[in-house]
């Protein structure tokens, strides 16, 4: 690993550098009861630093977390639009990255092409946050993991189910089954199954994950159903998706299928009535807003142990 702790994908980090994190998140988040918001943490990790972040996609919890979590730390933010940026005139991803070296101390991207990712992260001086591509989401996987150990105990050895479409929230997923060892089944239609280099990935390491058509079948005694949106931002078949993945709504009826106190996941935002009912992801069974508040210490975590390379 380089000596720039760049956060780009969970299986460029060691596992137990990730736990860590997580530990650290834990922490930070039961030392903040009764705080307000906007308390600074005592030891201000991001004292004196600002974190750029550059959104080519749209944004809610993504935006929200990172910029809270920067003033948490006792830092700021600068946020840039996509469209805003000499990079929608032809100026370089190397020469952008070069700029933001010399002016802020990390960047944080969400943008679609997972390229620009990787070229960021090559030429910049500064530590790189992955806020999603079209390939992965690792930011929420690890606020999703560490919400299934709040609510359910340890992950190691437990079953997990995906059911939908195997996009980037699906291969960052694999990633943390095999880190974190946890068994992942995934129930994805043939059009759309995860991407082949994540399965070689994880069946290079034991991972056990475990791919169907079949919804019933992934999500048998699972301890956690995880869905997410049918149409991701910037894909452009919504009608094809919607017809292919109508089998695969989380329903009660699904859900009865998983373990008896199994919990709901989504990284948001949902769409009720399409991907999952409003009786599951409004019911007793849906964690999806502790997820979602995870996100700012799982976030501050992450900014932390950047700014410490
Ligand atoms: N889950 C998530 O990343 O949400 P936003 O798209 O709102 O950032
Ligand atoms: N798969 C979704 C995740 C949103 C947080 C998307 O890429 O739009």
């Amino acid at each position: 690993m380089s000596a720039i702790r760049h956060f780009l994908d969970l299986d460029q980090i060691p596992a137990e550098t990730l736990r860590r994190i997580l530990e650290h998140a834990s922490k930070m988040k039961a030392g903040r009861k009764g705080l307000p918001k906007g308390a600074v943490e005592p030891d201000r990790p991001a004292k004196d630093r600002i974190l750029a972040m550059i959104f080519e996609k749209p944004s809610t919890r993504t935006r929200l977390s990172f910029d809270s979590a920067m003033r948490q730390l006792g830092g700021a933010t600068i946020i840039l639009r996509g469209d805003e940026l000499q990079v929608g005139r032809g100026e370089s991803i190397a020469d952008t990255a070069k700029i933001l070296s010399a002016n802020v101390d990390a960047i944080m991207i969400r943008t679609g092409n997972p390229k620009v990712l990787t070229e960021l992260a090559e030429n910049a001086t500064i530590p790189v946050i992955n806020g999603l591509t079209d390939d992965s989401h690792p930011c929420q996987v690890m606020a999703d993991v560490m919400t299934f150990e709040e609510k359910c105990g340890p992950i190691r050895g437990r079953k997990l189910a995906w059911v939908g479409d195997g996009n980037n929230m699906a291969t960052s997923l694999i990633h943390a089954a095999v880190l974190f060892g946890f068994r992942l089944d995934l129930a994805c239609p043939e059009e759309l199954q995860p991407s082949k280099a994540v399965l070689q990935w994880a069946a290079a390491r034991q991972g056990q994950i475990y791919v169907t058509t079949d919804p019933v079948k992934a999500v048998a005694d699972a301890a956690c159903v995880i869905t997410d949106t049918w149409v991701s931002m910037g894909m452009k078949d919504a009608e094809r998706r919607h017809r292919i993945l109508a089998p695969y709504q989380v329903n009660d009826s699904l859900m009865n299928h998983a373990a008896k106190d199994a919990i709901f996941m989504h990284c948001l935002p949902a769409h009720r009535g399409e991907e999952v009912t409003a009786d599951v992801i409004d019911g007793p069974r849906s964690v999806v807003f502790d997820e979602a508040e995870n996100r700012l210490h799982v976030q501050k975590a992450i900014l932390a142990w950047c700014f410490n390379g």
